[in-house]
């Protein structure tokens, strides 16, 4: 560690959480999540932060507009200082003015091959179309669906008797390495 002081991450989730979960023990020196969001009152991902001591903020989306949605959003992560995002299973598209203050200093991960398979059922359709590997992507975000350059990739073989859960479990387990790694590096640039 050169003595900078580590970075202040958000974290973006709308369920489970694993990959806040992989993001907190990997206790990076290069990055300190701060702030966990939600767009879900009860997303499970939610409990893991509080768990750990993290501030969090839960808001529903419905009967709000996209961009005032991501304003509410965009004040918590100002109020806590935060300087990079990071969207872990966070389920609801962003508005263009949002991903434009955060560019470059926003990521995502997808559970496919990107450029293959932006969007929802990337197992399944990694399995449909006879592909010999599927994985997962750290991406930058910008204003399309899981869109914007990749920084980091991991492969995993895809296996004859593979169904979409048992090829998403092998994935998750990779995602859960690669996206500490991608974060911190990211930050590092920053
Ligand atoms: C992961 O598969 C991630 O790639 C995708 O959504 C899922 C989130 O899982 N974007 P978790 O909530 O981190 O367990």
């Amino acid at each position: 560690m050169s003595g900078e002081a580590r970075k202040r991450i958000a974290v973006l989730l709308s369920g489970r959480g694993s990959n806040l979960q992989a993001l907190l023990d990997a206790r990076q020196d290069a990055y300190e999540i701060v702030l966990v969001g939600s767009n879900v009152a009860d997303a499970p991902g939610l409990a893991i932060a509080r768990a750990a001591g993290i501030a969090t903020f839960a808001h529903a989306h419905q009967g709000l507009k996209r961009a005032a949605f991501d304003a509410l959003i965009d004040d918590q992560l100002r109020a806590h200082d935060v300087e990079a995002v990071a969207l872990a299973g966070y389920m609801r598209i962003l508005s263009e003015g949002f991903v434009e203050r955060w560019a470059g200093r926003m990521v995502n991960i997808h559970p496919s091959l990107l450029p293959l398979y932006k969007g929802l059922d990337t197992h399944a359709r990694a399995i449909d179309a006879g592909d010999h590997f599927a994985g997962c992507s750290v991406h930058i975000v910008t204003a399309g669906l899981d869109d914007g350059p990749v920084i980091a990739q991991a492969r995993v073989p895809i296996m004859p008797w593979d169904t979409p859960e048992t090829l998403a479990a092998r994935v998750l387990i990779e995602e859960h390495r690669l996206y500490p790694r991608a974060l911190a590096e990211l930050v590092r640039t920053l």
